[in-house]
């Protein structure tokens, strides 16, 4: 495939789909929403804006690390609270699908509608790539980004068009665009983070409580193993408790997974082999957890299991 080609061409369909309109984005920071706002950003100037929803659900100090990283290209981002509305439509929801579904719809017709409408933006732009249309085609799993490819009609339903410009790359292809896109390698090489956040890394009810243990053992496992070039590394809050000894007296604490896999497209996935010394040391570490008592490697390669736990 020729790289040069698909960014020209990418700029050219914005362009010209958008005609004199405006557009929004979201940027979550990953490689692909970053890609699409770069792309966005040279077809369309300052007609597109650009925002960093805050789900509440995002990784620690992740809203002002990516603004300043865009800052720093020239492109402005506005950072938008929303983290009061994804709390209250995810309380009391342990079911995968329902979880899920809450995120797309706080995401698109709570908040996006409001800012669009805001805005008098008529497309937005998106960051979905191929393999979470044939996912969600395949009936895998919804990825919280495939709306058109599930038959919701976006223009109806939330009032904007979306242009998918990444549509036919596979991460594989979105890296080596990015990259030659001139976005810097810290983005370019960035594990993926999926659309849905921490609440796909928390099996049962996602609370603030949840969020913060979720959150803090994603700190760790990302420190620990990023020397590793794994293609993605993550830790998961299980649903069940296990007794465990703390202070001399019995705890019925949380139980931590940590999943650190080789994939090239995120399609198949096998475990990394990670060294006693490695795993002791996260163990160590997550286990200082408040509430942690257990920590376990999942040695499970994709499929059966999927990468994430929702
Ligand atoms: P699974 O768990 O399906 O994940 O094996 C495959 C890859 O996709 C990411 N992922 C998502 N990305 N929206 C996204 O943008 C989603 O809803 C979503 N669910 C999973 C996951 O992190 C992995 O890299």
């Amino acid at each position: 495939m020729d790289y040069e080609k698909f960014i020209e061409d990418q700029i050219a369909c914005i362009k010209q789909t958008v005609g004199g309109e405006k557009a929004i984005n979201a940027l979550s920071g990953g490689v692909d929403s970053s890609l699409v706002t770069v792309l966005g950003h040279r077809a369309l100037g300052e007609r597109l804006r650009t925002v960093f929803v805050d789900s509440a659900m995002m990784r620690k100090d992740e809203p002002e690390g990516v603004v300043k990283i865009f800052a720093d290209m020239g492109i402005p981002v506005e950072i938008v609270d929303a983290r009061e509305q994804f709390l209250s439509a995810l309380a009391g929801l342990t079911d995968p699908e329902e979880k899920r579904n809450a995120v797309t719809d706080t995401f698109y017709s709570k908040v996006f509608a409001k800012l669009v409408k805001e805005s008098g933006a008529k497309f937005l732009l998106h960051g979905t790539i191929l393999t979470d249309i044939e996912e969600t085609v395949a009936g895998i799993k919804r990825q919280h980004n495939i709306l058109s490819q599930v038959g919701i009609d976006t223009e109806a339903a939330y009032g904007y068009g979306v242009i998918e410009p990444l549509k036919t790359l596979r991460k594989d292809g979105v890296r080596r665009v990015a990259k030659l896109a001139g976005l810097p390698d810290e983005i370019v090489n960035r594990i993926p983070f999926p659309g849905p956040a921490l609440a796909t890394r928390i099996v049962g009810e996602v609370t603030p409580e949840r969020l913060e243990i979720v959150g803090a053992a994603t700190v760790i496992v990302e420190e620990e193993l990023a020397d590793t070039g794994a293609f993605q590394y993550l830790a998961v809050l299980l649903n069940d408790r296990a007794t465990g000894i703390r202070g001399n007296k019995r705890q019925f604490g949380r139980i931590i997974v940590v999943r650190c896999i080789e994939s090239t497209d995120a399609r198949t996935a096998t475990v990394t082999q990670l060294s006693w010394k490695k795993l002791n040391r996260i163990c160590e570490r997550i286990v200082q957890i408040e509430g942690v008592n257990r920590c376990l490697y999942d040695l499970t390669p994709k499929p059966p299991a999927t990468i994430e736990y929702i």
